[in-house]
C-alpha cells in the first residue's frame, strides 16, 4: 500500500522574475520550485542579492512573476494590482527584519494590531478583546495595547509584528530575517517563541535567514539559493551533515566555531557572487567553485534527486 503523500500547503513551481533595470536585465528568480507541508518550517539561505526577498514577495502576492505558478492551500497566488486595492491574502502573514519600519509609529499597538482585524469587519471592543489575545499569544501583557512603537524594545516590537501577522489565523507566515536585527539573546526568546506559535497553531513558516544556527534550531528542510536559484535542498540535519554542492559545503566552512579543538580547516568563499546582469554561462558558482571544470563552465547542470526529499545542482557534487 502506498503512503499518502505529504500534504502541501505551498507549491511553487518554475517560478521566474526578473527585473529591466537600467543597466540591463537582471534574473532574480531562475526557475525556483519547492513546496511546504502544513506544519513545516523551510528555511531559505544565501548570501545577499541572490532572490530571498523578491521570492517572499512573489508569495505575498505584493510582486508579479514572469513565469511559473504558486499555490497556497490549492489557491493560486497572483499579483495584486497596484489599482484595484485588493485586500491581502488572509491566510499568509509576514514579518520583516527591521519592526522600526514596518510598525507605524504614529499608531498604538491597538491599532497596529487592529488594522488586519478591520479588513474583516472587526469593529471596536471585538478588536481589543482579540488584540489583547493575540498579544498575550506573543507574551505580552494588555497594557502595551496603549503603546506607540517607540515605547518598546526592539524584541517587543518584532513581538508586536507577529501578533500583527498571526491576527487573522494565517496557515503560512513568510519571516524574512525576522531576527537579524535582534540582540542575540532577544533574538533566541523570538525563535523559541515562534517555535511555540508553530506546536500551538500547526501553522508552516517559510523562513530566511542568512544565520545557519537559526537554520539548524527552526527548520526542518532547507533550500540553498544562489544567483535566482535553489541549488541545494533537503531536511536539515542531512543537508548540513552531508551537503552535496559545494556551494552549501562553502556556507557551511564560513559559520565561525567557538571551541578551538574543532576549528576547520578555513575554505572561505573565494570571490563575490557574480552580477544577476551578468551571469556567467553554465553553473553559476562555477567562478567560485574549486570543483569546477570545463563542463561547469559550459553547460547549467540539471536537477539530481538524491532519495526522496533531497536535490542538488552540481555536476561534480561531494
Ligand atoms: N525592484 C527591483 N528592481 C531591480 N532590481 C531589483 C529589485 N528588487 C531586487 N532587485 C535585485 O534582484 C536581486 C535579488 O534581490 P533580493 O532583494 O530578492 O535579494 P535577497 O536575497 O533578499 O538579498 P538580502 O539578503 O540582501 O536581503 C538583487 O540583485 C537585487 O539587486
Ligand atoms: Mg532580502
Amino acid at each position: 500500500m502506498n503512503a499518502a503523500p505529504p500534504a502541501r500547503l505551498v507549491s511553487v513551481e518554475g517560478l521566474h522574475k526578473v527585473y529591466t533595470t537600467r543597466h540591463g536585465v537582471l534574473k532574480a528568480l531562475d526557475g525556483v520550485s519547492f513546496q511546504i507541508a502544513p506544519g513545516e518550517t523551510l528555511a531559505l539561505v544565501g548570501e545577499s542579492g541572490c532572490g530571498k526577498s523578491t521570492l517572499a514577495s512573489a508569495l505575498l502576492g505584493f510582486a508579479s512573476f514572469d513565469a511559473g505558478t504558486i499555490a497556497i492551500d490549492g489557491d493560486e497566488v497572483t499579483a495584486r494590482s497596484k489599482w484595484t486595492k485588493m485586500p491581502p491574502r488572509r491566510d499568509v502573514g509576514v514579518v520583516f527584519q527591521n519592526p522600526q519600519s514596518s510598525l507605524d509609529p504614529k499608531m498604538k499597538v491597538r491599532s497596529i494590531i487592529g488594522e488586519p482585524l478591520n479588513t474583516v469587519g472587526m469593529r471596536g471592543e471585538a478588536v481589543t478583546r482579540r488584540a489583547g489575545e493575540l498579544l498575550s499569544q506573543v507574551g505580552l501583557g494588555p497594557e502595551y495595547l496603549h503603546r506607540y512603537p517607540h515605547q518598546l524594545s526592539g524584541g517587543q516590537m518584532q513581538r508586536v509584528a507577529i501578533a500583527r501577522a498571526l491576527a487573522l489565523e494565517p496557515r503560512l507566515l513568510i519571516l524574512d530575517e525576522p531576527t537579524a536585527a535582534l540582540d542575540v539573546s532577544v533574538q533566541a526568546q523570538i525563535l523559541k517563541l515562534l517555535k511555540a506559535l508553530r506546536a500551538k497553531t500547526n501553522v508552516s513558516y517559510l523562513f530566511i535567514t542568512h544565520d545557519l544556527g537559526v537554520v539548524d534550531y527552526i527548520a526542518h528542510r532547507v533550500a540553498v539559493m544562489y544567483l535566482g536559484r535553489i541549488v541545494e535542498s533537503g531536511p536539515v540535519e542531512e543537508v548540513f551533515a552531508h551537503p552535496r554542492h559545494p556551494y552549501t559545503q562553502a556556507l557551511l566552512d564560513a559559520v565561525p566555531v567557538i571551541d578551538p579543538s574543532r576549528r576547520r580547516q578555513p575554505a572561505p568563499l573565494d570571490g563575490e557572487v557574480p552580477s544577476p546582469l551578468n551571469r556567467p554561462p553554465g553553473c553559476a558558482f562555477a567562478p567560485r567553485c574549486r570543483r569546477a571544470t570545463s563542463t561547469c563552465r559550459a553547460s547549467e547542470p540539471d536537477f539530481c534527486e538524491d532519495g526522496p526529499q533531497r536535490a542538488y545542482l552540481c555536476f561534480h557534487p561531494l
